[in-house]
């Protein structure tokens, strides 16, 4: 056999074996059964596993969805400084400073952060007139009461964590650093409200009126 006649020969079964083979779906189309459709390649499609939230027969709980064994800390979240990611020294017993190094850099990230998350309830000057207040949600405090000055920089990064009242958790949205930069740019906000002229640098004191 020449390549030529080979080839036409193996083209010729082709062609026959593929118009067999839609003869025989297209016959089997159309008409109801109970036996579940030919899978000619079943590439791994049916496995004996679970799927997400599914019920399991074999463990006691019934659910085929397991919890991690007890103590297991997956890589990069251990979280053993307590004051870092809670705000609080003991039970609500709030620590007075952001423990954080804070300089430039991080005031910046709280501002964005701060005039994303907070300023549409609490208004970018912390004065509790945001804009969903103005369409009807619940007016938080002014951040520039004497309780909210006063009040521990844990406590509000709690605030932040657990929400309180009728303010929602930001826990999911923004991170422990995050919280930790909004809180000082809160600070900040705070102090520009009742800056006296010892704040003002003295080379800009002259231009004071
Ligand atoms: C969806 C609106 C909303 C957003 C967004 C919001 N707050 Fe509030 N916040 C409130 C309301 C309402 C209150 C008053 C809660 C109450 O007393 O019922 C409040 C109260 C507070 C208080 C005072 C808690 C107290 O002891 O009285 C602090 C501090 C605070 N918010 C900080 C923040 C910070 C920081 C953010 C941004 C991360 C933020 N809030 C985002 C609505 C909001």
């Amino acid at each position: 056999m020449t390549a030529l006649t080979r080839y036409k020969f193996l083209f010729g079964t082709l062609s026959l074996l593929i118009i067999a083979l839609l003869l025989t779906v297209g016959c089997t189309r159309e008409q109801p059964s109970d036996e579940p459709p030919i899978h000619l390649n079943p590439d791994m499609d049916n496995q004996p596993k679970y799927k997400a939230q599914s019920e399991s027969k074999f463990f006691a709980d019934s659910a085929a969805m397991r919890q991690p064994v007890a103590g297991t800390v997956a890589r990069g979240n251990l979280r053993e400084d307590n004051i870092f990611y809670t705000g609080a020294i003991a039970d609500s017993q709030f620590v007075k400073k952001n423990p954080v190094l804070i300089n430039m850099q991080l005031l910046k990230r709280g501002r964005e952060r701060f005039d994303i998350y907070c300023s549409p309830c609490h208004s970018r000057v912390g004065d509790g007139r945001g804009i969903m207040v103005t369409r009807g949600y619940v007016p938080p405090p002014s951040f520039h009461d004497d309780r909210l000055r006063s009040m521990p920089d844990g406590q509000i990064f709690d605030v932040i964590t657990n929400g309180i009242r009728n303010m929602p958790s930001y826990r999911h949205q923004i991170t422990p650093d995050d919280r930790w930069a909004i809180v000082a740019y809160l600070r900040a906000l705070q102090r520009s409200r009742n800056a006296g002229l010892e704040d003002i640098p003295v080379e800009l004191k002259d231009k004071v009126r």
